[in-house]
Protein backbone atom coordinates (compact mmCIF):
# COMPACT_ATOMS: atom_id res chain seq x y z
CA UNK A 1 0.00 0.00 0.00
CA UNK A 2 1.12 3.79 -0.46
CA UNK A 3 2.17 5.45 2.42
CA UNK A 4 -0.33 7.95 4.04
CA UNK A 5 0.01 11.59 3.89
CA UNK A 6 -2.61 13.27 5.58
CA UNK A 7 -4.08 14.56 2.20
CA UNK A 8 -4.22 10.61 0.98
CA UNK A 9 -7.45 9.09 1.77
CA UNK A 10 -8.13 5.65 1.23
CA UNK A 11 -11.56 4.41 -0.03
CA UNK A 12 -12.35 1.25 0.93
CA UNK A 13 -14.87 -0.25 -1.72
CA UNK A 14 -17.49 -2.63 -0.02
CA UNK A 15 -20.05 -2.83 -3.32
CA UNK A 16 -18.99 -6.36 -4.50
CA UNK A 17 -19.53 -7.57 -0.33
CA UNK A 18 -22.01 -5.59 1.56
CA UNK A 19 -23.38 -3.88 -0.91
CA UNK A 20 -24.76 -7.13 -3.28
CA UNK A 21 -25.03 -9.62 -0.19
CA UNK A 22 -28.49 -8.57 0.60
CA UNK A 23 -29.60 -8.69 -3.30
CA UNK A 24 -32.63 -10.99 -3.73
CA UNK A 25 -31.99 -12.33 -7.38
CA UNK A 26 -28.93 -14.32 -7.82
CA UNK A 27 -26.72 -12.35 -9.56
CA UNK A 28 -23.94 -14.62 -12.05
CA UNK A 29 -20.40 -15.00 -10.81
CA UNK A 30 -19.35 -13.89 -14.26
CA UNK A 31 -21.24 -10.61 -13.86
CA UNK A 32 -20.10 -9.95 -10.11
CA UNK A 33 -16.12 -10.54 -11.85
CA UNK A 34 -17.27 -7.63 -14.16
CA UNK A 35 -18.20 -5.61 -11.60
CA UNK A 36 -14.60 -5.36 -9.59
CA UNK A 37 -13.00 -5.48 -12.83
CA UNK A 38 -14.41 -2.31 -13.79
CA UNK A 39 -14.04 -1.50 -9.96
CA UNK A 40 -10.15 -1.49 -10.29
CA UNK A 41 -10.21 -0.08 -13.76
CA UNK A 42 -11.55 2.89 -11.81
CA UNK A 43 -8.37 3.21 -9.41
CA UNK A 44 -9.73 1.78 -6.29
CA UNK A 45 -7.25 -0.20 -4.73
CA UNK A 46 -8.80 -2.29 -1.87
CA UNK A 47 -12.38 -4.30 -2.91
CA UNK A 48 -13.96 -6.40 -0.70
CA UNK A 49 -14.74 -9.10 -2.82
CA UNK A 50 -16.71 -11.25 -1.38
CA UNK A 51 -18.13 -13.59 2.24
CA UNK A 52 -17.20 -17.26 2.83
CA UNK A 53 -20.19 -17.28 5.33
CA UNK A 54 -22.92 -19.80 5.39
CA UNK A 55 -24.53 -19.71 2.17
CA UNK A 56 -27.57 -20.22 4.28
CA UNK A 57 -27.11 -17.04 6.34
CA UNK A 58 -26.28 -15.08 2.57
CA UNK A 59 -27.25 -16.73 -0.51
CA UNK A 60 -26.09 -13.96 -2.61
CA UNK A 61 -22.19 -14.80 -1.86
CA UNK A 62 -22.42 -19.13 -2.20
CA UNK A 63 -20.42 -18.66 -5.32
CA UNK A 64 -17.50 -17.13 -3.11
CA UNK A 65 -15.09 -20.12 -4.03
CA UNK A 66 -15.84 -20.20 -7.78
CA UNK A 67 -15.53 -16.04 -7.87
CA UNK A 68 -12.15 -15.93 -6.07
CA UNK A 69 -10.97 -18.51 -7.65
CA UNK A 70 -11.25 -16.74 -10.77
CA UNK A 71 -10.71 -13.45 -9.92
CA UNK A 72 -7.57 -11.48 -12.03
CA UNK A 73 -5.97 -9.88 -9.09
CA UNK A 74 -3.97 -6.82 -10.31
CA UNK A 75 -1.06 -6.17 -9.13
CA UNK A 76 -0.98 -3.35 -6.25
CA UNK A 77 -4.73 -4.18 -5.16
CA UNK A 78 -6.18 -5.97 -2.21
CA UNK A 79 -9.19 -7.93 -2.08
CA UNK A 80 -10.57 -8.90 1.18
CA UNK A 81 -13.37 -10.81 1.91
CA UNK A 82 -15.43 -11.84 5.52
CA UNK A 83 -14.68 -14.91 7.04
CA UNK A 84 -16.84 -15.70 10.52
CA UNK A 85 -15.27 -19.06 11.30
CA UNK A 86 -12.57 -22.11 10.53
CA UNK A 87 -14.45 -23.37 7.56
CA UNK A 88 -14.42 -19.81 6.29
CA UNK A 89 -10.68 -19.45 6.76
CA UNK A 90 -10.22 -22.19 5.15
CA UNK A 91 -12.23 -21.86 2.13
CA UNK A 92 -11.21 -18.52 1.72
CA UNK A 93 -6.96 -20.13 1.48
CA UNK A 94 -7.93 -22.72 -0.72
CA UNK A 95 -9.36 -19.99 -3.48
CA UNK A 96 -5.87 -17.66 -2.54
CA UNK A 97 -7.07 -15.03 -0.37
CA UNK A 98 -4.72 -12.94 1.24
CA UNK A 99 -6.67 -9.92 3.59
CA UNK A 100 -9.59 -11.24 5.00
CA UNK A 101 -12.02 -9.31 7.67
CA UNK A 102 -13.59 -10.61 10.92
CA UNK A 103 -16.43 -9.52 11.93
CA UNK A 104 -18.68 -8.75 14.96
CA UNK A 105 -20.90 -5.62 16.62
CA UNK A 106 -21.29 -3.26 19.91
CA UNK A 107 -24.86 -4.91 20.34
CA UNK A 108 -25.20 -8.52 21.82
CA UNK A 109 -28.77 -8.64 19.54
CA UNK A 110 -27.11 -7.56 16.36
CA UNK A 111 -24.07 -10.58 16.84
CA UNK A 112 -26.75 -12.93 17.87
CA UNK A 113 -28.44 -12.32 14.91
CA UNK A 114 -26.05 -12.11 12.64
CA UNK A 115 -22.69 -14.49 13.52
CA UNK A 116 -25.25 -16.68 16.11
CA UNK A 117 -22.61 -16.04 18.65
CA UNK A 118 -21.97 -13.64 21.78
CA UNK A 119 -19.41 -11.26 21.43
CA UNK A 120 -17.23 -12.38 23.51
CA UNK A 121 -17.79 -15.40 21.91
CA UNK A 122 -16.93 -13.90 18.72
CA UNK A 123 -13.90 -12.38 19.40
CA UNK A 124 -12.87 -15.86 20.81
CA UNK A 125 -13.70 -17.79 16.89
CA UNK A 126 -12.06 -14.99 15.38
CA UNK A 127 -8.69 -15.16 17.74
CA UNK A 128 -7.27 -18.11 16.10
CA UNK A 129 -8.31 -17.22 12.77
CA UNK A 130 -6.48 -13.81 13.13
CA UNK A 131 -3.36 -15.47 14.30
CA UNK A 132 -3.22 -18.10 11.30
CA UNK A 133 -3.81 -14.61 9.01
CA UNK A 134 -1.48 -12.84 10.44
CA UNK A 135 1.35 -15.80 10.57
CA UNK A 136 0.72 -16.02 6.96
CA UNK A 137 1.66 -12.65 6.64
CA UNK A 138 -2.19 -11.30 5.44
CA UNK A 139 -3.93 -8.22 5.85
CA UNK A 140 -6.36 -8.40 8.77
CA UNK A 141 -9.53 -5.90 9.09
CA UNK A 142 -12.34 -6.43 12.12
CA UNK A 143 -15.91 -4.75 11.65
CA UNK A 144 -17.24 -3.36 14.60
CA UNK A 145 -21.26 -2.95 13.41
CA UNK A 146 -24.11 -1.21 15.46
CA UNK A 147 -21.45 1.16 16.84
CA UNK A 148 -24.18 4.13 16.30
CA UNK A 149 -27.16 2.22 17.03
CA UNK A 150 -28.74 -1.26 16.67
CA UNK A 151 -32.11 -2.66 14.98
CA UNK A 152 -33.40 -4.55 17.68
CA UNK A 153 -31.49 -2.85 21.00
CA UNK A 154 -31.78 1.02 20.08
CA UNK A 155 -29.08 3.32 21.18
CA UNK A 156 -25.31 2.06 22.05
CA UNK A 157 -22.98 3.66 23.97
CA UNK A 158 -19.48 4.90 22.89
CA UNK A 159 -18.46 2.38 26.07
CA UNK A 160 -19.70 -0.42 24.46
CA UNK A 161 -17.88 0.16 21.50
CA UNK A 162 -14.56 0.98 23.04
CA UNK A 163 -15.08 -2.27 24.57
CA UNK A 164 -15.12 -4.34 21.80
CA UNK A 165 -12.74 -2.68 19.93
CA UNK A 166 -10.41 -2.98 22.27
CA UNK A 167 -10.79 -6.53 22.02
CA UNK A 168 -10.52 -6.79 18.13
CA UNK A 169 -7.28 -4.69 18.15
CA UNK A 170 -6.27 -6.92 20.83
CA UNK A 171 -6.39 -9.54 18.22
CA UNK A 172 -4.37 -8.02 16.68
CA UNK A 173 -6.03 -6.72 13.25
CA UNK A 174 -4.35 -4.42 10.83
CA UNK A 175 -7.70 -2.04 11.10
CA UNK A 176 -11.31 -1.92 12.74
CA UNK A 177 -14.37 -0.62 10.51
CA UNK A 178 -16.82 1.21 12.83
CA UNK A 179 -20.21 0.95 11.27
CA UNK A 180 -23.49 2.75 11.07
CA UNK A 181 -25.13 -0.07 10.08
CA UNK A 182 -28.57 1.07 9.93
CA UNK A 183 -27.47 4.41 9.11
CA UNK A 184 -28.75 6.35 12.29
CA UNK A 185 -25.63 8.09 13.36
CA UNK A 186 -24.91 12.42 12.84
CA UNK A 187 -21.79 14.37 12.92
CA UNK A 188 -22.20 14.79 17.11
CA UNK A 189 -23.04 10.74 17.39
CA UNK A 190 -19.30 10.31 14.95
CA UNK A 191 -17.62 12.70 17.12
CA UNK A 192 -19.00 11.05 20.27
CA UNK A 193 -17.72 7.75 19.13
CA UNK A 194 -14.49 8.66 17.63
CA UNK A 195 -13.19 10.66 20.63
CA UNK A 196 -13.75 7.69 22.80
CA UNK A 197 -12.12 5.29 20.33
CA UNK A 198 -8.98 8.03 20.76
CA UNK A 199 -9.35 8.33 24.52
CA UNK A 200 -9.11 5.01 24.66
CA UNK A 201 -5.53 4.55 22.96
CA UNK A 202 -7.02 3.71 19.02
CA UNK A 203 -5.63 6.21 16.51
CA UNK A 204 -7.17 7.23 13.36
CA UNK A 205 -4.32 5.33 11.39
CA UNK A 206 -6.24 1.66 12.72
CA UNK A 207 -9.65 2.99 12.14
CA UNK A 208 -11.88 3.23 8.96
CA UNK A 209 -15.47 4.43 9.08
CA UNK A 210 -18.29 2.74 7.36
CA UNK A 211 -21.93 4.79 6.78
CA UNK A 212 -24.79 3.43 5.61
CA UNK A 213 -27.07 6.54 3.92
CA UNK A 214 -30.38 5.21 5.10
CA UNK A 215 -31.10 9.24 6.72
CA UNK A 216 -29.43 10.88 4.27
CA UNK A 217 -26.19 11.43 6.77
CA UNK A 218 -23.24 9.18 5.63
CA UNK A 219 -21.55 12.39 3.71
CA UNK A 220 -22.02 14.60 6.76
CA UNK A 221 -20.48 11.95 8.90
CA UNK A 222 -17.92 11.47 6.45
CA UNK A 223 -16.68 15.30 6.80
CA UNK A 224 -17.00 15.58 10.67
CA UNK A 225 -14.87 12.20 10.65
CA UNK A 226 -12.07 13.80 8.36
CA UNK A 227 -12.13 16.79 10.72
CA UNK A 228 -10.59 14.67 13.49
CA UNK A 229 -8.15 12.91 11.25
CA UNK A 230 -10.27 9.67 9.98
CA UNK A 231 -9.04 8.32 6.63
CA UNK A 232 -10.06 5.38 5.44
CA UNK A 233 -13.79 5.63 4.23
CA UNK A 234 -15.99 2.25 3.44
CA UNK A 235 -18.66 2.71 0.54
CA UNK A 236 -20.21 0.77 -2.45
CA UNK A 237 -20.31 2.36 -5.77
CA UNK A 238 -24.11 2.36 -6.91
CA UNK A 239 -24.76 3.11 -3.42
CA UNK A 240 -26.21 -0.55 -2.78
CA UNK A 241 -25.96 -2.43 -0.12
CA UNK A 242 -27.79 -3.67 3.09
CA UNK A 243 -27.57 -6.50 5.55
CA UNK A 244 -30.26 -8.97 6.29
CA UNK A 245 -29.94 -9.02 9.83
CA UNK A 246 -30.04 -5.02 10.15
CA UNK A 247 -34.23 -4.75 9.00
CA UNK A 248 -34.34 -1.21 7.49
CA UNK A 249 -31.08 -0.60 6.80
CA UNK A 250 -30.69 1.44 3.46
CA UNK A 251 -27.47 1.52 1.40
CA UNK A 252 -24.11 1.97 1.77
CA UNK A 253 -22.61 5.44 1.30
CA UNK A 254 -21.94 5.48 -2.61
CA UNK A 255 -18.41 5.50 -3.59
CA UNK A 256 -19.65 8.15 -6.50
CA UNK A 257 -20.94 10.23 -3.83
CA UNK A 258 -17.69 10.33 -1.40
CA UNK A 259 -14.96 10.61 -4.24
CA UNK A 260 -16.86 13.74 -5.09
CA UNK A 261 -17.14 14.81 -1.59
CA UNK A 262 -13.25 14.12 -1.55
CA UNK A 263 -12.30 15.52 -4.40
CA UNK A 264 -14.06 19.05 -3.51
CA UNK A 265 -12.08 18.65 -0.36
CA UNK A 266 -8.64 18.69 -2.11
CA UNK A 267 -7.82 15.49 -0.26
CA UNK A 268 -6.35 12.46 -2.74
CA UNK A 269 -8.21 9.17 -3.35
CA UNK A 270 -6.61 7.84 -6.51
CA UNK A 271 -10.13 6.73 -7.91
CA UNK A 272 -11.32 8.34 -11.12
CA UNK A 273 -14.68 9.75 -11.29
CA UNK A 274 -15.96 9.11 -15.02
CA UNK A 275 -14.47 5.35 -14.80
CA UNK A 276 -16.35 5.10 -11.55
CA UNK A 277 -19.65 6.03 -12.93
CA UNK A 278 -19.19 3.15 -15.62
CA UNK A 279 -18.87 0.55 -12.72
CA UNK A 280 -21.81 2.30 -11.07
CA UNK A 281 -24.09 2.06 -13.80
CA UNK A 282 -23.32 -1.59 -14.72
CA UNK A 283 -24.39 -2.54 -11.79
CA UNK A 284 -27.13 -0.60 -11.87
CA UNK A 285 -27.87 -2.50 -14.84
CA UNK A 286 -26.96 -5.73 -13.47
CA UNK A 287 -29.64 -5.59 -10.92
CA UNK A 288 -32.13 -4.06 -13.07
CA UNK A 289 -32.87 -0.69 -11.10
CA UNK A 290 -31.85 2.81 -12.21
CA UNK A 291 -28.82 4.42 -10.76
CA UNK A 292 -30.30 6.21 -7.45
CA UNK A 293 -27.16 8.18 -5.94
CA UNK A 294 -26.60 11.94 -6.37
CA UNK A 295 -23.42 11.83 -8.14
CA UNK A 296 -24.73 8.79 -10.71
CA UNK A 297 -27.42 10.93 -11.37
CA UNK A 298 -25.66 14.29 -12.05
CA UNK A 299 -22.49 12.59 -13.06
CA UNK A 300 -18.87 15.12 -11.96
CA UNK A 301 -19.06 18.56 -12.61
CA UNK A 302 -17.86 19.82 -15.71
CA UNK A 303 -17.10 23.23 -15.96
CA UNK A 304 -18.91 24.47 -18.86
N1 LIG B 1 -18.88 -21.67 4.88
C1 LIG B 1 -19.82 -22.52 4.42
N2 LIG B 1 -20.75 -23.11 5.18
C2 LIG B 1 -20.72 -22.83 6.48
C3 LIG B 1 -19.77 -21.96 7.04
C4 LIG B 1 -18.83 -21.37 6.19
N3 LIG B 1 -17.92 -20.50 6.62
N4 LIG B 1 -19.99 -21.87 8.35
C5 LIG B 1 -21.04 -22.66 8.62
N5 LIG B 1 -21.50 -23.23 7.49
C6 LIG B 1 -22.66 -24.11 7.34
C7 LIG B 1 -22.61 -25.32 8.23
O1 LIG B 1 -21.96 -26.38 7.59
C8 LIG B 1 -24.07 -25.59 8.46
O2 LIG B 1 -24.61 -26.21 7.32
P1 LIG B 1 -25.67 -27.42 7.44
O3 LIG B 1 -26.86 -26.82 8.15
O4 LIG B 1 -25.93 -27.78 6.03
O5 LIG B 1 -24.97 -28.45 8.25
C9 LIG B 1 -24.67 -24.20 8.54
O6 LIG B 1 -23.81 -23.39 7.76
C10 LIG B 1 -24.76 -23.66 9.96
O7 LIG B 1 -23.50 -23.81 10.58
P2 LIG B 1 -23.21 -23.63 12.13
O8 LIG B 1 -21.80 -23.95 12.37
O9 LIG B 1 -24.27 -24.35 12.93
O10 LIG B 1 -23.32 -22.10 12.31
P3 LIG B 1 -24.52 -21.18 12.77
O11 LIG B 1 -25.83 -21.61 12.24
O12 LIG B 1 -24.37 -20.96 14.22
O13 LIG B 1 -24.09 -19.84 11.97
C11 LIG B 1 -22.34 -18.49 11.05
C12 LIG B 1 -22.92 -19.15 12.28
C13 LIG B 1 -21.32 -17.49 11.53
C14 LIG B 1 -21.71 -19.55 10.16
C15 LIG B 1 -23.49 -17.80 10.25
O14 LIG B 1 -24.30 -17.08 11.13
C16 LIG B 1 -22.97 -16.87 9.19
O15 LIG B 1 -22.39 -17.30 8.20
N6 LIG B 1 -23.17 -15.56 9.35
C17 LIG B 1 -22.69 -14.54 8.44
C18 LIG B 1 -23.67 -13.42 8.36
C19 LIG B 1 -23.15 -12.31 7.45
O16 LIG B 1 -22.35 -12.50 6.56
N7 LIG B 1 -23.68 -11.11 7.69
C20 LIG B 1 -23.35 -9.95 6.92
C21 LIG B 1 -22.02 -9.39 7.24
S1 LIG B 1 -22.05 -8.17 8.52
ZN1 LIG C 1 -22.48 -2.18 5.89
Amino acid sequence: MRPMADRDVRVYEVGPRDGLQNEKVPIRTASKLRFVELLAEAGLREIEATSFVSPQAIPQLADADELMASLERRPGVRYPVLVPNERGFARAEAAGVDAICVFTAASEPFTRANVNMTIAESIDAFRPLVASARSRGWWTRGYLSTAFGCPYQGEVSEAAVVAVAQQLIELGVDEISIGDTIGVAGPADVRRVVKALFGAGIGAERMAMHFHDTRGTALANVSAALDLGIRCFDSSTGGTGGCPYAPGAAGNLATEDLVYLLEREGLSHGVDLDALLVAARYVSETLGRPLATKVGQAGGWRVP
